[in-house]
């Protein structure tokens, strides 16, 4: 009988719960639907209350979700998964071994094909990649290892324990590292690789107090062992004509002290190097850095057309060879960066499958290839990129979200709000507890390893002995009407 007035008191308090939390919701339902007819700024959820506002919950579950469940293979931007796979399989020192066949419409317009040599080399008559160097006249000439190096991510851009992982993952596979424009951090220095130091357009790490380039600061830089050559940023893929923006959220004491800026407030650099108008004072500040340095100086640039490089080197024919730059970075205009207003971001600047060739042509055509080493950029992150930019005429290649896919980014896109879930771009000590330097380095070097292997393997698939053997001959691709040409036509 106690058991029986126990259960039915406690089916009362449940009844009643219920009854209650019903009412509530009801109520809530009823709070939005007033507040949805109410407001003004949304026409969707002012014609349909309450409802109208799945549209918005959808669309912002759409962004994380699509990515598992929806988009296909080879179907998302600015990567897709088939691309990201494969670097988190190199990246984790798994082998790209595939079976059954291949997954990709190799009769899509752009599709780059590599010929097959009827008689390739045997595997010991293929040579390893010979070290290249930059700036053979310099005091101090670059002989740089890898093929394959890292791109420019400032330390802000990216947080510290990512940039620590990238300096000993790119000391353990023998690539270098580019600092970006935000100067050179600790970290860059502790991994123990080679160091490109970027001079961004705020001269971030080797200012003087008015902003200017400062001789002393430069020396400090170049009086590092580890740093091998100075990159003059002209422009980035992903903004071309606008100026580094690093959000002030990112803005941490330490960040502001490297980059000598206030702490907290957004970091906004030039739109350009104020000192310098055009090709002569380019070529003014080139030399200038080199002699302060004595180390191979170059710039990095987007491409928008052929004009301005054919000025640029009318100019050193006119001013002679010795004041050309030791190399040009090409950066796609589709590039990565931290942040970027998006017209430019999706309309400026050719991407580099356009850019590379045209410069290297005109290289060729000025006669000034074998000085100035081209350095190629831009969503270059699997083998068959690699081997398309060297064949194109690159004699290097560097990325930045390929070794960030390869530190565990999963392309949230929220490199601008301090957010970013993998620790990659945030300065919050909790979410970068997720980027386990010890763990993370290793996956940056297997990555970088493996893309070298494969690039070489594809090489000695078209019958020569190493990648930068690789020439326009040897890639092509396909039309529009399915068909290939060889790139030597195009
Ligand atoms: C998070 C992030 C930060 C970047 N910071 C810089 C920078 O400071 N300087 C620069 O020249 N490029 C910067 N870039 C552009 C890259 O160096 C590179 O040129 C571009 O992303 C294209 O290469 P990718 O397709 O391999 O990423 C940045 C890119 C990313 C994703």
């Amino acid at each position: 009988m106690f058991f029986m007035d126990l259960a039915g008191s406690a089916i009362q308090w449940l009844v009643l719960v219920f009854v209650f939390t019903i009412g509530l919701a009801a109520l809530f339902l009823v709070f939005l639907f007033i507040a949805d007819r109410m407001q003004t700024g949304d026409a969707v959820r002012r014609n349909y209350p309450v409802i109208g506002r799945f549209r918005h919950l959808f669309i912002t579950l759409g962004e994380f979700f699509r990515q598992y469940f929806f988009a296909m293979d080879r179907e998302e931007l600015p990567f897709n998964r088939a691309q990201r796979e494969w670097i988190k399989r190199s990246a984790d020192g798994r082998g790209n071994t595939i079976a059954f066949g291949s997954t990709r419409n190799i009769s899509l317009p752009g599709t780059t094909l590599f010929v097959n040599a009827a008689f390739p080399p045997l595997d010991e008559q293929v040579t390893k990649t010979t070290p290249l160097v930059i700036g053979p006249n310099t005091r101090h000439p670059y002989a740089a290892q890898s093929i394959v190096n890292i791109s420019g991510m400032s330390y802000g851009a990216i947080s510290r324990p990512a940039v620590l992982a990238l300096s000993r993952g790119a000391k353990e596979a023998g690539i270098w590292m580019n600092t970006g424009e935000g100067g050179l951090s600790p970290y860059h220095l502790e991994g123990g690789a080679d160091i490109v130091f970027q001079i961004g357009t705020a001269k971030y790490g080797v200012r003087d107090d008015e902003g200017n380039l400062s001789d002393e600061k430069l020396r400090d830089v170049a009086a590092h062992e580890q740093v091998k050559m100075f990159e003059i940023k002209l422009s980035q893929g992903a903004k071309p004509g606008k100026g580094g923006i690093l959000p002030g959220a990112k803005v941490t004491a330490e960040i502001a002290a490297i980059r000598d800026i206030p702490k907290g407030s957004d970091s906004i650099s030039p739109n350009r190097h104020v000192e310098v108008d055009d090709w002569n004072g380019m070529l003014d500040l080139i030399g200038h850095i080199r002699t302060v340095t004595g180390k191979p100086v170059g710039f990095k640039t987007v491409v928008g057309s052929d004009v301005p490089f054919r000025e640029l080197l009318d100019l050193i024919k006119e001013r002679g060879i010795d004041c050309a730059p030791d190399f040009i970075t090409i950066d796609g205009g589709d590039g990565g960066t931290g942040a970027a207003p998006m017209p430019l971001m999706d309309l400026v600047g050719l991407s580099v499958r356009e850019a590379l060739p045209i410069l290297a042509k005109i290289l060729r055509e000025y006669g000034m290839k074998d000085q100035i080493r081209l350095i190629a950029a831009g969503k270059l992150v699997n083998p068959s990129d690699v081997a398309w930019a060297l064949a194109a005429g690159a004699e290097f290649v560097t990325s930045a979200r390929g070794f960030m896919f390869s530190l565990g980014c999963i392309q949230a896109l929220k490199c601008n709000k301090n957010t970013c879930p993998t620790g990659i771009t945030t300065h919050d000590a909790r979410l970068q507890k997720g980027l386990v330097v010890q763990d993370k380095y290793l996956k940056v070097a297997h990555y970088a390893k493996g893309l070298t292997k494969e690039v070489e393997t594809i090489a000695h698939s078209v019958g020569v002995s190493e990648p930068r053997q690789l020439k326009p001959h040897h890639v092509r691709i396909v039309q529009s009407d399915g068909n290939s040409v060889s790139m030597e036509h195009l």
